[in-house]
């Protein structure tokens, strides 16, 4: 006798009956980036499909994608000027607490959250203030809490630190408790591997390191063990939600921390995995929607309950379908 599995892929119906991983709207956060002006929605030329917008646009950008279900935008600032601590990463009127506090006002029950790092605010380009040529460590967790408290003032619903400095969960907690900001949630990017899949979000928020790379504070892609720690950490310190990031090549990790985690488990389908899949679409290599929906319904198979992805719009449309 042969057995047959085939029998249950024979009809549309049948395979949408023993269908074991969906992906819902509702398991999308849509990263934006926002910059100072007014009507801006400029294109990024490495990301195509996705803009650079000012606080009036990012606020219709904002209702456009919670009108498609998604509950949730991270938001990343273009800063009017950089320096050395990256100062005006906490500043009460900077352009990440504009957009919060704009956003929050239109559309109260969509979950703000907003990346936490210094790397768009330095001049150097680095996610921790440098001295004797390296990222302190310790010197950074202040200006992280800094930013964090300033974020959660304006409204964030969750803060997400993307620096890897160790001790930086800690550091934010105890920050928000101390000002009473003990409902504000960390995202922690837990696990984020020194990878080159980031370069088009570089050009995008022009947060390349001047000198040297990030590979002292950011982790080895060969690493995988090191991610569970990580991972431990950042719940033992109090994150609210987990990160592994990227989310394409690190299926496995994504799989293994969802092994251990007793908190949600999000994914980072960066800037790199969505260029590539929109250029060789683009030249007609492969069919870009199809490669698209099987790209996301890979990540949440491999365990994450929430996927940061710039084709969270476009996900959307033919989810909605
Ligand atoms: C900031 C940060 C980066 C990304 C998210 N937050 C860049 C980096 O670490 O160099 C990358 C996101 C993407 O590539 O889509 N530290």
């Amino acid at each position: 006798m042969i057995i047959r599995p085939r029998r249950l892929r024979r009809t549309s119906a049948i395979r949408d009956m023993v269908r074991e991983t969906t992906l819902s709207v509702k398991d999308f956060i849509a990263p934006l980036f926002v910059k100072y002006g007014q009507g801006e929605k400029e294109p990024i030329s490495t990301m195509p499909g996705q803009y650079h917008f000012s606080v009036d646009t990012i606020v219709k950008e904002a209702e456009e994608l919670w009108a498609l279900g998604i509950p949730s935008v991270i938001l990343f600032g273009l800063p009017d000027k950089k320096d050395a601590e990256g100062s005006r990463s906490w500043a009460e009127d900077g352009i990440v607490q504009q957009a919060v506090s704009a956003i929050k006002g239109r559309l109260p029950e969509m979950a703000v959250i907003t990346d936490v790092c210094l790397c768009e605010y330095t001049d150097h380009g680095h996610c921790g203030v440098i001295k004797d040529g390296k990222v302190d460590n310790d010197a950074t967790l202040e200006l992280l809490a800094r930013q964090a408290l300033t974020h959660a003032k304006a409204g964030a619903d969750f803060v997400a630190p993307s620096d890897m400095m160790d001790g930086r969960v800690a550091a934010i907690r105890n920050a928000l408790d101390a000002e009473n900001y003990q409902d504000t949630g960390i995202l922690s990017y837990a696990v984020k591997y020194a990878s080159a899949f980031y370069g088009p979000f570089r050009e995008a928020a022009d947060s390349a390191p001047q000198f040297g790379d990030r590979s002292g504070y950011q982790m080895d892609p060969a690493n995988a063990i090191e991610a569970l720690k990580e991972a431990e950490l950042d719940m033992e310190e109090g994150a609210d939600i987990i990160m592994v990031k990227p989310a394409m090549p690190y299926l496995d990790i994504i799989r293994r921390v969802r092994e251990l985690s007793l908190v949600p488990v999000a994914a980072y389908n960066v800037s790199g995995e969505y260029a590539m899949v929109k250029a060789a679409g683009m030249k007609g290599w492969i069919d870009e929607k199809k490669v698209m929906m099987e790209m996301l319904t890979s990540i949440k198979r491999a365990g994450a309950d929430i996927i940061l992805t710039y084709f969270a719009k476009e996900a959307a449309g033919i989810l909605n379908q």
